[in-house]
């Protein structure tokens, strides 16, 4: 019969327990790690369903962006409901504190799932991919901003990742913004014949979203065009030397004046980390504030600043993978179904949380349980037959180390080794 295959851009990830540093673990452990790091700032985790109105992207992603113009997944539900599958995570939060009406209270939010971008896919690039974001809801520029490149720097150096740039930018306040856009937009008009489609409709809706361009003809006029940093207030210039200064010493940051991101709410302090270890798609993060979201889809003013990280792309650069767990595989040798065996395993596994106990529960010899023990790189077998479930001991045979002998230790020495592994 023909096989059924998992669709394009999307993958399935399968744990190895052999601690092998392959993609699936490399993403376990990336996402462990963060969401260790966000307890430490003491974030509230929040999870928002999967589908959301399709309406909610198109008023917040925005209408001019290449995720709402073509990469939604958005179907038809049975009622006749434009439904679409989230792209990311902002609106959705944003959306869930207007509904639960605490759009008026300063929070800090983490959430991590998946995402959905019909995008052509290539390495670091899916149609599904995970996303860990941060979003601090109800605070004006300054102390947030700091606070959110503090984030950055404690994840790069808990992965240990050196390799990378911190780009960041500021889009201006309103009156800034409004300037360096008409500016823009009079220098590029005259020469709007050498644009192609995309950036002459970009032209007339966002023209900041001209700066992300990627042709090389628009590139090329763009060196001669009116520069960010001209029109930015001497508050917004200063908050990015404040951020690159305070952080100089932990992560490469780069003041960046070509940076615009790539959805439609952003409002002024922007940023994006990259490394040159991804190849082509380099971002494994990005954000920024977002004042005006909130407000725009129907809830309070609400200041904002936030990032999302590229689960798939940060495990790619991680280091430092280790998990620190000991794993005791447990060996029972009977014709017989042993439950007494079974409940020394089960009351064990309440002794110390930090180690993990995987009972076999297959039939076997006691050769192809050692075989499996060593496979899933298990630090100790304990062993258990009929001679010592009569007389309540336990064999216990150390991997780590080939010329180590057996040791039979009775039950409460067990418990005493155990309770001693770290
Ligand atoms: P974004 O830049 O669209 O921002 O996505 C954040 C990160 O998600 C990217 O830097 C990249 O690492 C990863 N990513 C995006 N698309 C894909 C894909 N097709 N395959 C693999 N990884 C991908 C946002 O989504 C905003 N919501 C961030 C934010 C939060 N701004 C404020 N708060």
């Amino acid at each position: 019969m023909e096989k059924i295959q998992s669709l394009t851009g999307m993958m399935d990830l399968i744990e190895n327990k052999a601690n092998k540093a392959d993609t699936a673990n490399g993403i376990f452990y990336t996402e462990h790690i963060l969401k260790d790091i966000f307890e430490t700032y003491s974030i509230s985790e929040i999870r928002t369903p999967a589908l959301e109105d399709s309406s909610l992207f198109k008023r917040s992603v925005g209408d001019t962006s290449d995720i709402v113009n073509k990469e939604l997944y958005s179907f038809m539900d049975k009622n006749d409901k434009s439904i679409t599958l989230r792209p990311e995570g902002t609106a959705s939060v944003i959306r869930s504190i207007i509904e639960k009406k605490i759009d008026n209270e300063s929070n800090k939010f983490w959430y991590l799932g998946p995402m959905w971008r019909y995008e052509r896919p290539q390495k670091g690039r899916y149609r599904q991919f995970s996303q860990a974001g941060v979003e601090i809801l109800g605070y004006s520029e300054g102390i947030a901003e700091l606070e959110i490149v503090s984030i950055i720097c404690s994840i790069n150096k808990a992965l240990g990742i050196e390799n990378s740039i911190l780009k960041i930018n500021h889009l201006g306040d309103k009156e800034s913004k409004e300037k360096y856009c008409n500016a823009l937009k009079n220098f590029l008009m005259p020469l709007s014949s050498k644009l192609d489609e995309k950036d002459i409709q970009r032209l007339n809706t966002n023209p900041l979203r001209v700066l992300d361009s990627k042709s090389s003809e628009t590139q090329e006029i763009l060196k001669d065009a009116p520069k960010i940093n001209d029109f930015l207030t001497d508050q917004s210039l200063d908050l990015l030397n404040l951020v690159k200064n305070t952080f100089s010493e932990e992560c490469n940051i780069k003041i960046d004046h070509t940076l615009v991101r790539g959805l439609d709410y952003y409002t002024g302090f922007v940023f994006e980390a990259v490394s040159s270890d991804l190849g082509a798609q380099d971002a494994y993060l990005g954000g920024g504030r977002y004042d005006d979201l909130c407000k725009q889809l129907g809830g309070k003013d609400l200041p904002a600043i936030g990032m999302a990280i590229g689960i798939e792309r940060l495990s790619l650069l991680t280091k430092t993978y280790k998990k620190n767990r000991t794993l005791i595989s447990f060996i029972i040798i009977s014709s017989n179904l042993e439950s007494k065996a079974y409940k020394i395993a089960h009351d064990l596994r309440s002794i110390n949380s930090s180690i993990d106990i995987d009972v076999q529960l297959s039939d076997g010899s006691l050769k192809s349980k050692l075989r499996r023990a060593n496979k899933d790189n298990a630090s100790y077998a304990f062993i258990i037959g009929e001679d010592e479930l009569k007389s309540e001991n336990i064999i216990v045979k150390s991997l780590n180390d080939e010329n180590s002998e057996q040791i039979i230790m009775n039950i409460s020495e067990i418990e005493n080794f155990i309770q001693n592994i770290k």
